[in-house]
């Protein structure tokens, strides 16, 4: 499985899906860059997802707040002083370890040596630790356990402190000569832009209990063993939905989410048996629910999405220190003659990572295929599966020669094509050289112009994922396409 996972890596790099950031100054650790065609894939899953979010539910709308926030957000929040892992360093190499990783990948070793009994010992010891915050445990732990550090080979460790994740820089230029004044933070998550804006958004949309605020955006976090490709970064965009509640209900809608979110990752194509969920036991500080939708990666079953029940604790904190009320207020519900409509509304949130995601997608639909043809000899392709209502290009138009006018028939299919969907021009190598690009780039549907098109206005379609063949009329290639890929 990690072999496979090598070869989708370079896969993603060949075919312009990602590539390392400032490759030619050797990379940035845990920064990377979409190319043209993962930043295409990358839209077509956001889009998706906004869709589904705002356009299909009437009592969700979405918002774009901005990276840089108030520095008071990130106090109220609890980031400033929850928002950290415990870390700790080896004296010989310098290097810095979360506390969590370096037990766990102490345990994968343990595992390969078939030292099952000795690994589970050592996780439950770490998860009842680190649920107490017992430092001094977690490094008799380690002490223990004789690991050793990757790069020195020694066990010569740091005590454990904690690090604070979020990236901090400068506004304008200090005027008091105290920095401290002029920090501001880049944001860790999405989520707090909507917390602030909930009474800007609730009174100019005249939206009523219960509904939702869903945005898309960057965020950052300093994270210390970045690893695995895409899947941990420093830079990484998230797809957030803030659902407001009436205290008391959250725990209905919370399991509404959770089903719900499921299922829209396997209306994407995902198969169940490689989704699962995973509740969490040790509580983040603002929640009262946690569930985790999980997905077999290609190292193994890891967090895809959360979904999180935060009580009021978010606008509580925000009121308590913007000194302004973020009350809902519903002139309409009233008992015994009494309004009952002025709380705090609960909120449960749903917050996918859309990086993580394109890393499922692209997991799932890659394959390195390889059979027997009937003439008795190998053939073999690699092939992107992505479903076509996502995938970059939906349709590659192929004349099969470079002359007689087939060229001009392809290029004027294009034109009328390309308005409603990403067409894909290629007049250049043997047809069978294009098609396996084609594969390669995870385009559904391909169209060759041939002579006979000249004669009877046909063409052939190939089908990326069965690779059959069949000719359909020219004037229809468009609606057929259409139906297709919705
Ligand atoms: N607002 C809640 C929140 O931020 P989270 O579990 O810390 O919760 C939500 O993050 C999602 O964001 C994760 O499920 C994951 O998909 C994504 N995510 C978090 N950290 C990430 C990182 N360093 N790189 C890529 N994606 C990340």
């Amino acid at each position: 499985e990690q072999n496979n996972f090598s070869e989708i890596i370079a896969h993603c790099k060949e075919y312009g899906y990602i590539f390392p950031s400032s490759e030619i100054y050797d990379g940035l650790s845990a920064v990377y860059d979409y190319g043209q065609n993962g930043a295409q894939l990358k839209k077509n899953i956001r889009d998706y997802w906004w869709k589904s979010m705002t356009q299909l539910h009437e009592n969700i709308v979405g918002i774009d707040a901005a990276i840089f926030m108030h520095p008071l957000t990130w106090k109220a929040s609890g980031h400033v002083d929850n928002f950290s892992d415990p870390m700790i360093d080896n004296k010989d190499s310098k290097k810095r370890y979360r506390v969590d990783h370096l037990i766990e990948s102490h345990a994968e070793k343990l595992a390969f040596e078939g030292k099952k009994e000795e690994e589970f010992a050592l996780l439950k010891s770490m998860d009842e630790l680190l649920s107490k915050d017992d430092f001094g445990g977690l490094k008799n732990l380690i002490e223990q356990n004789k690991i050793k550090c990757e790069v020195s080979g020694t066990a010569n460790w740091t005590d454990i402190r904690q690090f604070n994740l979020m990236f901090s820089t400068e506004f304008g230029s200090s005027v008091s000569g105290n920095e401290e004044d002029n920090k501001v933070y880049l944001r860790p998550e999405t989520a707090q832009g909507i917390f602030v804006n909930f009474l800007n958004v609730q009174k100019t949309g005249r939206m009523k209990i219960p509904f939702g605020i869903a945005q898309t955006g960057k965020a950052f976090r300093n994270e210390i063993v970045a690893r695995q490709f895409i899947f941990r970064m420093r830079e990484f965009e998230q797809m957030e939905m803030q659902f407001f509640v009436k205290p008391g209900t959250e725990m209905e809608w919370y399991n509404y989410w959770k089903t719900e979110r499921l299922k829209w990752h396997e209306s994407l194509g995902i198969p169940a048996e490689k989704l699962r969920y995973h509740d969490h036991v040790k509580l983040a500080h603002y929640a009262n629910a946690a569930v985790d939708i999980e997905f077999e990666f290609p190292f193994g079953f890891k967090e895809l999405e959360g979904i999180h029940s935060r009580t009021d604790f978010d606008l509580k904190q925000h009121q308590e220190l913007s000194k302004k009320k973020l009350q809902y207020f519903d002139n309409d519900l009233k008992e015994d003659g009494k309004p009952i409509g002025n709380y705090i509304p609960y909120v449960v949130e749903t917050s996918v990572g859309l990086d993580r995601l394109f890393l499922t997608v692209i997991s799932v639909a890659y394959a390195n295929e390889k059979w027997t043809k009937e003439d008795g000899t190998e053939d073999s392709r690699v092939v992107l599966r992505i479903p076509a209502k996502i995938a970059p290009y939906k349709l590659a138009i192929l004349p099969l020669v470079k002359k007689d006018g087939l060229p001009e028939i392809a290029k004027q299919l294009m034109n009328e094509c390309k308005q409603s969907f990403h067409t894909f021009y290629e007049e250049k190598d043997s047809i069978g050289k294009r098609y396996r690009r084609m594969d390669a780039i995870g385009t559904p549907f391909c169209v060759t112009i041939d002579h006979q098109t000249k004669e009877d206005n046909t063409v052939t379609i190939r089908y990326r994922d069965t690779m059959m063949q069949e000719r359909i009329s020219l004037a229809e290639v468009k609606s057929i396409l259409m139906e297709k890929i919705n």
